[in-house]
C-alpha cells in the first residue's frame, strides 16, 4: 500500500528511511535529511554515484533506526526512469532486510529538472511495482512483500497527490496480476484453468464475463481458434469482458493473444524456440488484468462514458495426431478462408477470429490487440520495445503518447499495402505464412489487418517486452505485465 504523509520526518517513527542522493546537487528542501547527506558526502566513502549505497544508524536528525543513502548520479542524468528505478531499489532493500515498511522522502521535482506529476508517478510506480515477489513455486518463501510504503512530503503535495497514489497502486496491482499469469507454468494455466482464474478476478471486480467454450466457439464458427487448439488435450475457450453501458460515447475493444503454450504445432519449434513459450498468453493476461483494473479504479461503470470490451481467446498450440497440418484450410468466423502455411503462425489465426467476433458483436469505435506475435519484432526492436502498427495515424499518435506517459515503450512500424502480396494463397483467400523470410512483424500485422474493418485499429506486438529473463529494479524475472499501464493510460487519453 502506497501512502503519502506530511508527518515530520524528524519525529516520525520509522524503521528504515531510504534517501535518494544526487551526486552534484542538493535535491531536498527544508528536510532533516539534508545535514545527514552533507555529513555523509564530507566524511564517508560516499559520493552519490549511481548504484552507491551507504547505511547509517542512529542519526540525530531523525528518529529512523536506519538511514540508507542511495546514489542516483549527476543531476543532468536523472529522469523519470532513474527515479522509478531508485524507488524499486529502495523497496527491494527493505524487503531484503525482512522489514514490513519502507519510508522515502520525496525530493524537489524542480531541482531534479522534472515535472512534479512525473516525479510523483515514477516514485509511486517504482515502489509499487518493485514490491512484488513471485515465489509460489518455491518451497521456502524467504522474502515477503512490504505491507506499507510511506512517502514523506509537505502537506500541499500530500493533498494534491493522494488520489494519484490510490490510482497508481491499483494499476500496479493489475500489472502484477498480469505478471503472475505470464510467469505461471503452462501446466497450471491450460485454457480452462486460466479462464477460471480470470473469471474469478473479473467477477470479484464486478465485470460481466461471457465464456465461450469449444462448443460455443463451434456455434460461432470460430474455426481458426478451434483449429489452433485441435492438437491439444485441453480445449480452447474465449472470454469476453464487458465494462460500461451501451449508451457510452464510444466503444473500445481490447483483444489479447492467449496461447497458453506455443509448441509450434506440427511445425514444432526447436528446443531454443520452445523455451519461454509459456509467455505466449501475455496479451491475454494484459487485457484481462486491465479489465479488472478498470473496474477497480471506477467501480461505478455508469459514471464512465466509455464502453470497454476485452476479448481473450485462450488456446494451447501443440503437435499431435489431432493437430492441424500445413496445407489445411480453416474458415474464420467472418467467412474468410485461411491456408495454413505454418502451424507456428498460430497467433494471427486466433486473433483473426477474436477480432472478427468482437467487431460483429460490439462494432467498436476503437480496437487494439496485444500479442506476442512474432520473433521478427524482437529482431527489429529488441526485447524492451513493442512494435506498434495502426491503420489510423491519430490513434497511433495517441498510443505513442500513452506509451511515453506510462513507460510501456512502443515504436511505430509500417503497414505497407504492397507487402500484402506476400500473403497470397493459391488455394484459399489468404495464407498465414509470408512467402518472404523478411519483414515478419509487418506481414503478420498485414494478415491481421485483413480481418479488421474498424477504422481505428492498432496492433501491438509485445513479443519482446512481455517477458524478462533478468530481474530489473522494479520487475522480477518473468512476466513484466506490459500493456496494463499502457491501456489504463490510453483510456484517459481516448
Ligand atoms: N509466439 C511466437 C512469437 C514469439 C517468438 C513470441 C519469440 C515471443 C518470443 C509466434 O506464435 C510464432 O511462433 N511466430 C513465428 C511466425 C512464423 C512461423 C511465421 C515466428 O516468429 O517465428
Ligand atoms: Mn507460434
Ligand atoms: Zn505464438
Amino acid at each position: 500500500m502506497l501512502k503519502l504523509t506530511s508527518a515530520d520526518l524528524a519525529k516520525a517513527k520509522i524503521d528504515t528511511l531510504v534517501v535518494p542522493v544526487c551526486e552534484d546537487m542538493d535535491i531536498f528542501m527544508g528536510m532533516p535529511v539534508i545535514p545527514i547527506i552533507a555529513n555523509a558526502l564530507l566524511n564517508f566513502d560516499f559520493e552519490g554515484k549511481k548504484g552507491e549505497q551507504l547505511v547509517l544508524f542512529n542519526q540525530d536528525q531523525v528518529k529512523a533506526k536506519r538511514v540508507v543513502l542511495m546514489g542516483i548520479g549527476k543531476a543532468d542524468g536523472i529522469n523519470t526512469e532513474s527515479m522509478q528505478a531508485f524507488a524499486g531499489k529502495a523497496v527491494k532493500f527493505c524487503i531484503d532486510k525482512n522489514l514490513t515498511e519502507a519510508a522515502i522522502p520525496i525530493p524537489q521535482a524542480v531541482l531534479l529538472g522534472l515535472e512534479q506529476d512525473d516525479l510523483m508517478r515514477a516514485l509511486m510506480e517504482g515502489a509499487s511495482l518493485g514490491n512484488h515477489i513471485f515465489d509460489k513455486y518455491k518451497s521456502e518463501k524467504k522474502k515477503k512483500p512490504l505491507i506499507g510504503i510511506r512517502f514523506f512530503t509537505d502537506s500541499k503535495t500530500k493533498k494534491k497527490y493522494s488520489a494519484m497514489a490510490v490510482k497508481t497502486d491499483t494499476i500496479c496491482q493489475g500489472t502484477i496480476v498480469a505478471r503472475e499469469w505470464v510467469s505461471t507454468p503452462s501446466i497450471d494455466k491450460k485454457p480452462e484453468a486460466l479462464a477460471a482464474d480470470m473469471i474469478k478476478l473479473a467477477e470479484e471486480a464486478g465485470i460481466k464475463v461471457t465464456t465461450l467454450n469449444a462448443a460455443a466457439l463451434k456455434k460461432n464458427k470460430c474455426n481458426a481458434i478451434l483449429g489452433v487448439g485441435a492438437g491439444s488435450a485441453s480445449k480452447p475457450m474465449m472470454l469476453i469482458f464487458e465494462y460500461g453501458t451501451k449508451k457510452a460515447d464510444q466503444t473500445i475493444a481490447f483483444i489479447g493473444k492467449g496461447v497458453t503454450f506455443d509448441a509450434g504445432g506440427i511445425n514444432l519449434k526447436s528446443s531454443a524456440g520452445l523455451k519461454g513459450m509459456k509467455m505466449d498468453m501475455s496479451g491475454a493476461a494484459a487485457v484481462a488484468a486491465t479489465m479488472v483494473t478498470i473496474a477497480n479504479l471506477s467501480p461505478d461503470s455508469k459514471k464512465i462514458n466509455k464502453r470497454i470490451i476485452g476479448v481473450v481467446p485462450l488456446v494451447e498450440n501443440m503437435p499431435s495426431g489431432t493437430a492441424i497440418r500445413p496445407g489445411d484450410v480453416l474458415t474464420c468466423c467472418n467467412g474468410k478462408t485461411i491456408e495454413i502455411g505454418n502451424t507456428d503462425a498460430e497467433g494471427r489465426l486466433i486473433l483473426a477470429d477474436a477480432m472478427a467476433y468482437a467487431e460483429k458483436k460490439f462494432s467498436p469505435d476503437v480496437m487494439i490487440d496485444f500479442a506476442t506475435l512474432t520473433g521478427a519484432c524482437l529482431v527489429a526492436l529488441g526485447d524492451k520495445i513493442a512494435g506498434l502498427f495502426s491503420n489510423d495515424d491519430s490513434l497511433s499518435k495517441t498510443i505513442m503518447e500513452a506509451s511515453r506517459n506510462s513507460g510501456d515503450r512502443c515504436w511505430t512500424l509500417p503497414l505497407p499495402d504492397d507487402y500484402k502480396e506476400l500473403l497470397k494463397s493459391e488455394l484459399a483467400d489468404i495464407s498465414n505464412m509470408s512467402s518472404s523470410g523478411y519483414g515478419g512483424a509487418i506481414t503478420a500485422s498485414l494478415f491481421l489487418s485483413e480481418f479488421v474493418t474498424t477504422d481505428k485499429w492498432a496492433h501491438i506486438d509485445i513479443a519482446g517486452p512481455a517477458f524478462t529473463n533478468k530481474a530489473t529494479a522494479y520487475c522480477p524475472a518473468g512476466g513484466t505485465g506490459f500493456g496494463v499501464r499502457l491501456m489504463c493510460e490510453l483510456l484517459d487519453l481516448l
